[in-house]
């Protein structure tokens, strides 16, 4: 038998992308890869990547280009892109490095076996088409082999909501859910590996409506199928767009206690000029609204949030109205952004704030942010929660897990293996964690 092949795959960006990786790489085990950790030993190096930040295609280039030593040092060396900056460089990419072998958009992985082994009889190979077929149902299922208690499930991908500074719906394309058979049985077989806590993706992931036996099902009916799977204990989604936050899926937060305490809902601004000229096609009033239903039926829900300052024609009387928003709301946890252009994308066109001014707006917001956040954490001092305990800590005998609030939990002599749910009691707050004990 010939020794395997090796496969390094560095992922950027978003947890979709750790999913897709995770995809590929099983995808292309069944052509005799095993992974490695070192591009050094890598027969074939495969770069996941991102587009959503400043200069992504650029930073791209640069790291191909350290890899031209190692391929000069070995020339059955196969270099690939896959992912956003793929999607939306392509053949650009094998124009300016020609190292680079091939080139897989995000809804071609299925095509990746094919694609590697005419890479492997010296062709260059490029894919970036959007096929009808289910790039999941196509790639090999996943082996068997025991795995760890958290997992990511894919189950709508795209997005149809051109906000005016986003590249999804450029890199993914339109919005497609996958149909709910699919998903329940690679959930049922996560679950035998040993998973119990299982995070359902989706750019614009409460939009799902993937068929099933009778129609298509909402996302809050694909969490209810979940929910019956015996041994998955948890299931969480990400990201929604607060547009599609159905009734059911509020009411889901109320009564189906598999569904954590947990939503990130992004609202990028506070400003209803600036949510109109973003297409957002919501206002500042109606989100918050929502949060107080949500939080009607789960009252002790964490938001989470993400946000863009210095988006084009902002005004400091704008800001302001972004910083009232997140005063009123109380986030838990919140991702934010200075606006970058996209090129492409409507916004990209328009006239843009002084980056000074922009520099300043994101340092008082995330002033703002942290102290909820830490807030928010200091406030789980003396509750009981739920800790789902995923490895062992630096200290002996100790078990660090996450929450149902998705904070992470420090145990000292933890008498639970990987992969146990507990009842904590949380007994202090550190910088970025908790500290709890066992609770019987
Ligand atoms: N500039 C800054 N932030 C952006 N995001 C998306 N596009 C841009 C952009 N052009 C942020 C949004 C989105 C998150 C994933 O990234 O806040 O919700
Ligand atoms: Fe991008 Fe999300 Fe807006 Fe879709 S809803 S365009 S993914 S920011």
């Amino acid at each position: 038998m010939s020794a395997p092949k090796k496969l390094f795959i560095k992922t950027y960006g978003c947890q979709m992308n750790v999913y897709d990786s995770e995809r590929m790489a099983e995808a292309l085990g069944g052509e005799g890869y095993v992974e490695t950790k070192s591009a050094d030993d890598a027969d074939m190096i495969l770069l996941n990547t991102c587009h959503i930040r400043e200069k992504a295609a650029e930073k791209v280039y640069s790291e191909l280009g350290r890899f031209k030593g190692l391929k000069a040092e070995k020339p059955d060396l196969k270099i690939g892109v896959a992912g956003c900056v793929a999607q939306a460089e392509g053949e650009e990419i094998m124009r300016r490095q020609p190292l680079v072998d091939l080139v897989v958009g995000p809804q071609s992985y299925h095509r990746l076996p094919e694609m590697e082994a005419k890479a492997r009889e010296g062709e260059k190979v490029l894919d970036t088409d959007f096929p009808e077929e289910d790039k999941f149902e196509k790639l090999k299922s996943r082996p068997k082999a025991k795995r760890g208690p958290t997992a990511f499930l894919t189950v709508q991908e795209g997005c149809d909501k051109f906000c005016a500074f986003c590249v999804v719906p450029y890199t993914r394309g339109a919005e497609v859910s996958r149909p709910a058979d699919r998903i329940l049985r690679e959930a049922q077989d996560l679950v035998e590996r040993g998973v119990r806590e299982i995070t359902l993706l989706g750019q614009n992931v409460n939009a799902y409506h993937g068929a099933g036996p009778n129609g298509d099902l909402t996302l809050a009916q694909l969490i209810w199928e979940l929910d019956k799977i015996d041994g998955l204990e948890r299931i969480r989604f990400t990201t929604s767009h607060p547009n599609d936050m159905q009734d059911d899926l509020i009411e889901a937060h109320g009564t189906c206690a598999k569904l954590m305490p947990y939503l990130h809902l992004p609202v990028q601004a506070g400003s209803d000029k600036i949510l109109k000229r973003m297409n957002r096609a919501h206002t500042a009033e109606s989100y918050i609204r929502l949060i107080e239903r949500i939080r009607a039926a789960r009252p002790d829900i964490l938001i989470s949030g993400d946000f863009i300052v210095g988006f084009p024609e902002e005004t400091e009387e704008d800001f302001q109205a972004t910083m009232d928003l997140v005063e009123e709301v109380k986030y838990g946890t919140a991702y934010s952004f200075k606006y970058s252009t996209r090129p492409g994308t409507p916004a990209a066109e328009r006239a843009q704030v002084d980056p000074a001014a922009a520099d300043d707006r994101l340092q008082r917001l995330q002033a703002l942010l942290t102290k909820q956040q830490r807030e928010v954490q200091d406030s789980m001092v003396g509750r009981e929660v739920g800790v789902l305990f995923e490895k062992t800590g630096r200290l002996p005998g100790q078990m660090v897990g996450k929450s149902d609030y998705l904070h992470a939990v420090h145990v000292a002599d933890c008498s639970r293996e990987v992969g146990e749910l507990a009842r904590v009691r949380i007994v202090s707050s550190g910088a970025n964690s908790l500290a709890g004990e066992l609770i019987g």
